[in-house]
């Protein structure tokens, strides 16, 4: 989503068309557009031509039994954000507090006007996933939807999260791309061993060296075989798949005994 410019695309941004509504309200969600996420504020749909419909509203029906119905006194933290649409569906579980970061100043802008709007208190920061050891505490519940298929790192994203701000729940959401099959895994194979790799059910992670969907910001999209892999290996256990992309973990020991890049490192970290 770095081309807020390029035309709608497959995570990307939408352009706002007039809605025929007037007021302050309809100006400044002009003024904060694109909106990535379909908001109704006011009365007003902050991108009511999504590419994906209402998005991401109609995504999170399909899940939305799977996340704890009351967070009273819970803690959540949202990273990547976006517009807050996660967030404030927290706050409105009571969550007794949010915190909600992005990387990019634009969705944050559009997140604040949103929380405010919605007259829900969430704390936002300009952070970086790779950065969240500097949140200094753990959340009952983290949220990392749509964002792992946007960095270059993104098992090291996993590990930072699980190091440094998981406390407990972990609700995971990546675009998928291959086969959806999911063979078990095996603990280990001979050199000599290839047919696995060919196997529609075997992890696989596609690297895109320039863009997806008119989007640059698409790095490396998993297999479903490779999604659910990846969690495990950085100490998630999967608890419900309640939808083809959503996976709700729980904070695992981790699998094996191999070191894992953790910034700031381990003893500093403490
Ligand atoms: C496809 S949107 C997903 C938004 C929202 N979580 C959802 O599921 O609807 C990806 C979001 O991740 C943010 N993002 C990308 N790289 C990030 C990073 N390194 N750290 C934090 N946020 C990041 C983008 O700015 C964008 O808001």
């Amino acid at each position: 989503m770095t081309d807020r410019n390029a035309a709608p695309a497959c995570g990307g941004d939408v352009f706002i068309p007039d809605p025929g509504a007037n007021g302050a309200t309809e100006r400044r969600i002009r003024e904060l557009g694109p909106w990535f996420h379909n908001l109704q504020l006011g009365g007003v749909r902050t991108a009511p031509d999504h590419f994906l419909g209402d998005y991401p509203a109609v995504k999170w029906r399909r899940f939305a039994h799977a996340v704890p119905l009351d967070l009273t006194g819970k803690t959540v933290l949202d990273v990547g954000c976006n517009a807050g649409f996660y967030a404030m569906e927290m706050k409105r579980r009571g969550a007794a507090r949010v915190v909600a970061i992005d990387s990019e100043e634009f969705y944050l802008a559009q997140a604040r006007f949103a929380a405010e709007a919605s007259g829900l208190d969430i704390e936002f920061r300009a952070l970086s996933v790779y950065d969240v050891a500097a949140l200094g505490e753990r959340f009952d519940l983290v949220i990392f939807m749509g964002v792992l298929y946007h960095l270059r790192h993104p098992l090291l994203a996993l590990d930072l999260l699980r190091e440094h701000v998981v406390d407990d729940l972990f609700l995971f959401q990546s675009m998928q791309r291959g086969s959806t099959r999911v063979e078990p895994a095996a603990p280990d194979h001979p050199f000599e061993a290839e047919a696995h790799f060919q196997r529609a059910g075997y992890p696989q992670l596609y690297f895109v060296e320039e863009a997806y969907c008119g989007d640059r910001s698409n790095w490396w999209i998993p297999n479903a075989a490779c999604a659910e892999a990846m969690l495990r290996s950085a100490g998630f256990h999967i608890a419900a798949h309640p939808e083809q992309e959503v996976y709700l973990c729980r904070r695992a020991p981790l699998p094996d005994a191999e070191p894992r890049a953790v910034y700031p490192r381990q003893e500093a970290a403490r």
